[in-house]
């Protein structure tokens, strides 16, 4: 109980039921050594294993290291639960990107350029995005997810120690209150607008769905990515204040469903379809101009998203205003087809844009999960 799977076709953390507590890191890769990055990979993967199982994060750990070297573990986690925490791991653009170490080993920094898939791109510039780049991008990113908030700090904080020389850390983010179920047996959660959020988000159940929407295909792009996915994070400011004082039927008609049961408009219940076409009284029972309208699959040629984001609030601004808001994270089979089209369609005319703010953004591939024996993150990629 309390321990996710770490090994397996596909990574732990995409399709898994989403924790409570997410700790999310983005590195820039600071070395051009091929040898050390690939290393460096693979003592992650062994750390990343046993610290998914509730194990100290070397065998030698917080004190079997000797009296004269720092600890191997920096031990806040000791006797904690294994809290089902995940740690995933993702590969941005830049990692592919650089000149060549020597033309023996080809092109990139590390040899790698002619395997980057082409579905990671760069996320295009959206409108009214407002990307603050000390929070956005990377070459790496880690995700780790827990239901104690210090397991998951633990995992990413030991990760980044080892790191030294190799990655620095470029930015990070906690979060508090998963925003989506991403499983049938979940409770819908809510997020800081008071909105129940995931309700018809893909359930891991719904493998049909899974499989088209959110694994990476061997004939998709490049082979090394089969059983893989993307990962497209956004820091979205939530205009909380202003968002307040707004009252409870403007705030219906931004999301087009009832702020307590979470029913769509005109519905019941909060798994009730939407009624995207009949009118009330007053018009559209669902505004031309809902968040779930235009997000909805009908409006979009059928595409869908995996959402597995994050409440966060950190602190406030100086300016009297909470800094608080949605870690969204997004995973997709191509982020090219999925998340941007539906992002550009979001980003010109959603009621909800009055109230929030794109400030960091970054895309990542997310390799498949490592299989037996002595594979390691990105294997099929060095
Ligand atoms: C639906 C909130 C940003 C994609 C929803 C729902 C809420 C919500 C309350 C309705 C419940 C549900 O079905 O999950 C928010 C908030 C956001 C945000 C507060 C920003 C702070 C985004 C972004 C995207 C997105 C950036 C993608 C680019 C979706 C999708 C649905 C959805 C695909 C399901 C629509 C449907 O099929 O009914 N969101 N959302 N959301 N949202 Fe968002």
């Amino acid at each position: 109980a309390g321990t996710v799977p770490f090994r397996g076709a596909h990574q732990a953390g995409i399709v898994t039921a989403a924790q409570d507590r997410m700790h999310f890191v983005a590195f820039d890769v600071i070395t051009d050594s091929r040898e050390k990055l690939v290393s460096l990979l693979k003592t992650w993967t062994s750390m990343a294993e046993r610290m998914s199982q509730g194990l100290q994060a070397t065998q030698d750990g917080a004190t079997g290291s000797g009296e004269y070297s720092p600890p191997d573990d920096t031990g806040e986690a000791l006797g904690l639960d294994p809290s089902q925490l995940t740690i995933t791991i993702g590969f941005g653009p830049g990692l592919f990107a650089g000149a060549p170490v020597t033309p023996a080993e080809g092109e990139g920094r590390f040899g790698i350029a002619a395997r980057k898939p082409a579905a990671l791109e760069q996320m295009p510039r959206f409108m009214l995005d407002a990307l603050d780049p000390a929070r956005s991008e990377g070459d790496l990113c880690i995700q780790a997810c827990a239901n104690d908030p210090q397991v998951a700090v633990h995992a990413v904080r030991n990760l980044a120690r080892v790191g030294f020389g190799v990655v620095a850390v470029r930015w990070s983010q906690l979060g508090f209150g998963r925003t989506s179920s991403t499983s049938t047996g979940q409770e819908t959660p809510r997020n800081l607008f008071g909105f129940k959020d995931g309700t018809r988000n893909i359930k891991a159940e719904d493998t049909d769905a899974v499989d088209r929407f959110i694994w990476v295909d061997g004939a998709d792009d490049q082979p090394w990515m089969a059983g893989g996915s993307y990962l497209v994070a956004r820091r979205i400011r939530m205009r909380i204040e202003p968002w307040d004082r707004t009252t409870l039927h403007e705030q219906e008609r931004v999301f087009g469903r009832d702020k307590g049961s979470g029913a769509p408009l005109g519905q019941d219940d909060e798994f009730d379809p939407l009624d995207l076409q009949s009118k009330g009284p007053n018009g559209l029972l669902i505004d031309e101009d809902a968040h779930v309208r235009l997000a909805s699959a009908e409006q979009n040629g059928g595409i869908r998203i995996l959402r597995r984001g994050y409440n966060f609030t950190d602190g406030s601004d100086g300016l009297g205003h909470l800094d608080a808001g949605l870690f969204f994270i997004a995973y997709c089979r191509d982020p090219q087809k999925q998340f941007v089209p539906l992002q550009d369609a979001l980003s010109r005319n959603d009621l909800l844009n009055e109230y929030i703010s794109h400030v960091g953004s970054a895309v990542f591939a997310v390799p498949p999960g490592v299989s037996s024996g002595d594979d390691y993150w990105g294997s099929g990629l060095f």
